[in-house]
């Protein structure tokens, strides 16, 4: 952020851990938003407004969204042409607080190859395509946003913008600013940080305009772990599975959803042939709530304990109780090694989503 003069912002829909957030407020200075839910959180616990961007705005939560934040992107022109009253009605009202509000493009160009995370498909209901712009941005609008990477390099991020520029490059002369939106893993050991530098550096003299990006993966990338132990070890059919205390399903959907096999602390990541070897299922009783297979050095006990690697982003936030499992306890295993429980759950937190 010095050095590229850009702002990057926390995307709650990866890393919603608000009793983290005082860290998060040390370093960002700001967060942005996919529901009002998640705008009420970035008041409360970081105190900022939020950078808002619902695909689709509802009537009865809008004045809410306007007081709450201060950029709001629209995912649509009939999105903004049902809203863009309110908006300018509220601005009037608050000259000291103006909102800023932007338009999602659609550049037609990302590197995403599994289609669920791919925000350029055919037909994609993420952004407009050029074709429905004009050559002038709509009056009031100052913003451009587009997401299209998902856990991707500067390389990724240089390639998209060519493909941006050509589309968008006359709108990107008008805008005030660009949101790059999420999926920047400059976290990640070997992402080149001097290229995403030299981009950025590059755009904010060619247009003059500001900058955004609104990582979420890139914020807690390898931060936390699960902890499991194993309850029930059984072999069937020449395989043996171990059976924990966790579940893919429940507690590390994207597991099954992307798919990808996460890695476990101290076990081969692929099965080793002569080593103990496990299939890992789950405690719910969904057939595919099952992960494998692994080795491990020794064979695996009643009372193991298995610990899933990175399992902050996209986990913490998506996980449900299916079956009626428990959620994962929460707590922040702190650099003088400490452990600070956060959050344990029971029937309560069950009982309280049904009827
Ligand atoms: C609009 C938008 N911004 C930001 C993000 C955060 O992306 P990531 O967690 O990959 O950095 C997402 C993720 O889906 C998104 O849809």
């Amino acid at each position: 952020m010095d050095e590229a003069g850009c702002q990057i912002i926390l995307a709650l829909k990866g890393f919603s851990m608000f009793s983290a957030f005082p860290i998060v407020k040390e370093y960002l200075p700001g967060a942005t938003a996919s529901s009002l839910h998640e705008i009420k959180l970035i008041n409360d616990y970081l105190g900022y407004k939020s950078h808002t961007y619902i695909p689709a705005y509802q009537d009865r939560e809008f004045a809410e969204v306007l007081e709450r934040s201060s950029h709001i992107t629209f995912n649509s022109l009939s999105q903004w042409e049902r809203f863009k009253g309110q908006v300018k009605a509220f601005n009037q009202a608050n000259p000291e607080r103006i909102i800023s509000c932007g338009i999602r493009v659609n550049p037609q160009y990302s590197e995403v190859e599994t289609d669920m995370y791919n925000p350029c498909v055919p037909g994609s209901r993420l952004g407009v395509t050029r074709t429905h712009l004009g050559e002038q941005l709509p009056e009031g609008m100052e913003g451009i946003h587009f997401h299209t990477l998902c856990e991707n390099g500067s390389d990724v991020l240089e390639r998209t913008l060519e493909a941006l520029e050509s589309r968008f490059g006359d709108l990107l002369h008008q805008a005030k600013w660009l949101n790059m939106g999420g999926g920047h893993l400059m976290t990640r050991e070997g992402y080149d940080i001097s290229k995403l530098v030299k981009l950025i550096k590059q755009l904010k003299e060619k247009y003059n305009l500001e900058v955004i990006l609104e990582p979420g993966s890139a914020i807690a990338w390898r931060t936390g772990y699960l902890t499991s132990t194993v309850l029930d070890i059984m072999e069937s059919q020449g395989i043996q599975v171990a059976i924990l205390d966790t579940s893919f399903a429940a507690h590390m959907p994207d597991t099954l959803e992307m798919p990808y096999k996460p890695r476990i602390l101290g076990a081969h990541y692929e099965p080793m042939e002569g080593m103990p070897t496990y299939r890992l299922g789950g405690m719910t009783c969904l057939a595919g709530d099952f992960m494998g297979d692994y080795s491990f050095e020794k064979p695996l006990e009643i009372g193991s304990q298995l610990v899933f690697d990175d399992m902050i982003h996209y986990t913490m936030v998506k996980t449900t109780t299916f079956n009626g499992v428990n959620l994962p306890s929460i707590g922040i295993w702190k650099t003088d090694d400490t452990f600070q429980l956060v959050k344990q759950y029971g029937y309560e937190s069950f009982k309280d989503r049904l009827s």
